[in-house]
């Protein structure tokens, strides 16, 4: 572990027992990873999100369990402190308990992420509380639910009425009951991620869920402005990473025409007194 303490979910409790932030940002390869680890990140997420930013799907439902088994192995193998946590991809849990807890061990055991996440209410109570008895934690995640969009007709915000926050209150204390670790708030307004916050025991983490939750994430490309799309209007860009390299990139191709790259320096020597050359070139 290099002297550096691995956070661990109790490491997450005592946090929010102090009231101290929890970071979390996603990760679906090994160089990001091992930066995010060194820059002092808690919590690297491997998405599911990962379908759209880095493989170009649609949307989050066509990831498999061989996408996520393959960047999860990259992601674990470059944290050396950071709690990784896998997304179980769509259809890995909602078929059967059983079904459930071999993908949830699969993601520890081939991936060796310490830890999942599921979409999901009271619906998938049963398939949570079996996985945490396997012995894997497992972190809940409500509001906008991307696994869900073609049910909630978009992805938009929830949690704007009466009936739609009770319903999350009372799926965000049937998840605690099973036995979840952390919640993940998406999208829903500033007053339900502090009431959620305030009424569960485990830690929150909001992404476009206000500031009183106990942690926040972000998808690592919309932060440092690596997508070239648009990013929804709750990330803080904190870089301009496509403008950078676009910028990189042109001036290596103008170089490159131009004949000042590669330089001397940039090329190999053949051995010294090398006659042999005009040998061959005659
Ligand atoms: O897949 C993902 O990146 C996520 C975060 C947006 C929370 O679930």
């Amino acid at each position: 572990m290099g002297g550096k303490e691995a956070v661990t979910v109790s490491f997450l409790a005592a946090k929010k027992a102090r009231a101290e932030k929890i970071s979390m940002l996603t990760a679906y390869d090994y160089p990001t990873a091992r930066l995010l680890d060194d820059a002092g990140v808690e919590l690297l997420l491997v998405g599911d999100s990962l379908g759209m930013v880095v493989l170009g799907y649609e949307d989050t439902l066509a990831v498999t369990m061989e996408d996520m088994l393959h960047h999860t192995r990259a992601v674990s193998r470059g944290a050396e402190r950071a709690l990784v946590v896998a997304d179980m991809p769509f259809m890995s849990y909602q078929c059967s308990r059983r079904e459930a807890v071999a993908n949830a061990g699969r993601l520890l055991k081939e991936g060796r992420a310490h830890a999942v996440k599921l979409e999901g209410g009271r619906a998938i109570r049963d398939e949570v509380r079996a996985i945490v008895e396997a012995g894997i934690p497992v972190m809940g995640h409500l509001g906008l639910t991307p696994q869900a969009v073609n049910v909630l007709g978009g992805y938009k915000v929830q949690g704007r009425s009466r009936r739609e926050v009770e319903t999350l209150l009372e799926d965000a204390l049937e998840l605690e009951r099973a036995g979840i670790f952390a919640l993940v708030l998406e999208c829903v307004p500033r007053e339900v991620g502090a009431l959620l916050t305030e009424k569960l025991a485990v830690p929150t983490i909001g992404i476009g869920a206000g500031p009183e939750t106990d942690g926040q994430v972000l998808v690592t490309q919309d932060m440092l402005g690596f997508t070239g799309g648009r990013t929804p209007s709750f990330v803080r860009q904190y870089a301009s990473l496509a403008e950078e390299i676009k910028g990189a990139v042109r001036e290596y191709i103008d170089e490159l025409r131009q004949g000042s790259f590669p330089a001397e320096a940039e090329s190999f020597a053949l051995e010294e007194d090398a006659q042999w050359l005009e040998e061959l070139r005659d």
